[in-house]
């Protein structure tokens, strides 16, 4: 099918803002990919991939294709009596693969509970909460490599995963994700260290939880602290936890004793960048319908009609301040187009 043209891209991202695209495609199937980067050669157009557009910020119309996949289907590849291996189109949302897994008993992404986005774009920024990464459960990825018109199979070690980070976000628009191989165990060792899921499990005089449990705490404490994306505008954590060195830890924790951060290697800690944010007084604060979420300083919200160019540059004020009080250069997190 031929791409549409000149498409709001409004109900197709989280922002909700009005930019557009100039040409628009659904990917339903494999064959379509193929299709559709054979058309936008021909018309030397760039092609951007979405899934459901929860981790973006558009601040300009885009001049080119937008393929939003909607690949589905989960399939079993393989069970043996303590694993099993899940085949999963890239346009499945995340949240419902999750439940899914929880309900059959395969453990290993129940503390990925309630993260909006698709099973596709999962790999891309690696996501993680609670202690996991989704990194650990990927065994493969099937790809279209617009580059070599190839499609190609990367094994986890192809995918060079990192703290939201990939091949797929180092080498943006080269790969074409259409399913993700996960590695499920029917035996699963919950991962229970984070404080806060210990708190919930307590409150709820747990003891022995299963990972029913597990995935109803994460899917509590997410909906206590994070805005629902259909009420509020967001894309979720808009800045990266930065990383320093040694020193400029001791010096700023000198300076600021309540600093939170945690070492990641014998020179480095990552910063909570959650509190560089709040002690910047940004918790809370709005400037007209953009903001910084009054329960997580984090997020950044829209709480009503905004641009994306309005989103940025508050976001963009957020990492003055933040270099000028503790010389830390916040990146996003969110793939700003
Ligand atoms: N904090 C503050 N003020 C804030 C927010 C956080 O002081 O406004 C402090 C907290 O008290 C805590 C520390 O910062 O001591 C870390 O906060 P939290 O546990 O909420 O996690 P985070 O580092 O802010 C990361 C991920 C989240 C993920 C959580 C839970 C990143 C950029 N974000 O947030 O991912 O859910 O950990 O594991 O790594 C997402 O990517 O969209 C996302 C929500």
């Amino acid at each position: 099918m031929l791409p549409s043209s000149n498409i709001s891209l409004q109900p197709y991202h989280s922002f909700a803002s009005q930019e557009e695209a100039s040409y628009f495609s659904k990917i339903s199937d494999k064959q379509e990919i193929v299709a559709i980067v054979k058309w936008s050669k021909e018309k030397q157009l760039p092609i951007l991939v979405i899934g459901s557009g929860t981790n973006i910020l558009f601040t300009k119309n885009f001049e080119g294709l937008i393929a939003k996949i909607e690949l589905m289907g989960v399939k079993k590849i393989e069970e043996t009596a303590s694993e099993v291996i899940l085949e999963v189109g890239a346009g499945e949302n995340w949240h419902h693969f999750v439940s899914y897994c929880v309900y059959k008993g395969w453990g290993g992404i129940e503390n990925l509970s309630l993260i909006p986005g698709t099973v596709g774009a999962s790999p891309i920024q690696n996501i993680g909460a609670y202690g996991v990464e989704v990194q650990e459960c990927i065994k493969s990825i099937e790809a279209y490599d617009t580059l070599s018109e190839n499609w190609v199979h990367l094994n986890n070690a192809d995918c060079a995963f990192g703290y939201r980070t990939s091949i797929f976000k180092q080498n943006p628009n080269r790969f074409i994700i259409a399913s993700v191989k996960f590695l499920l165990n029917k035996q699963p060792q919950l991962k229970t260290d984070y404080g806060v899921i210990r708190e919930v499990l307590h409150d709820k005089n747990i003891k022995n939880p299963s990972l029913e449990d597990i995935s109803n705490a994460i899917i509590q404490i997410r909906s206590q602290k994070l805005p629902d994306p259909k009420v509020l505008g967001n894309a979720g954590s808009f800045f990266k936890n930065p990383t320093i060195l040694f020193n400029q830890y001791e010096l700023l924790k000198e300076k600021f004793p309540n600093l939170i951060a945690y070492p990641i290697s014998d020179k480095a800690y990552k910063v909570a960048a959650g509190w560089l944010l709040e002690a910047c007084g940004w918790k809370g604060i709005r400037n007209g319908n953009v903001g910084c979420y009054e329960k997580q300083s984090l997020v950044i919200v829209s709480y009503g009609i905004v641009s994306g160019k309005e989103v940025y540059d508050f976001s963009e004020t957020i990492i003055q301040s933040i270099k000028s009080k503790f010389d830390i250069l916040l990146e996003r997190e969110v793939t700003v187009i």
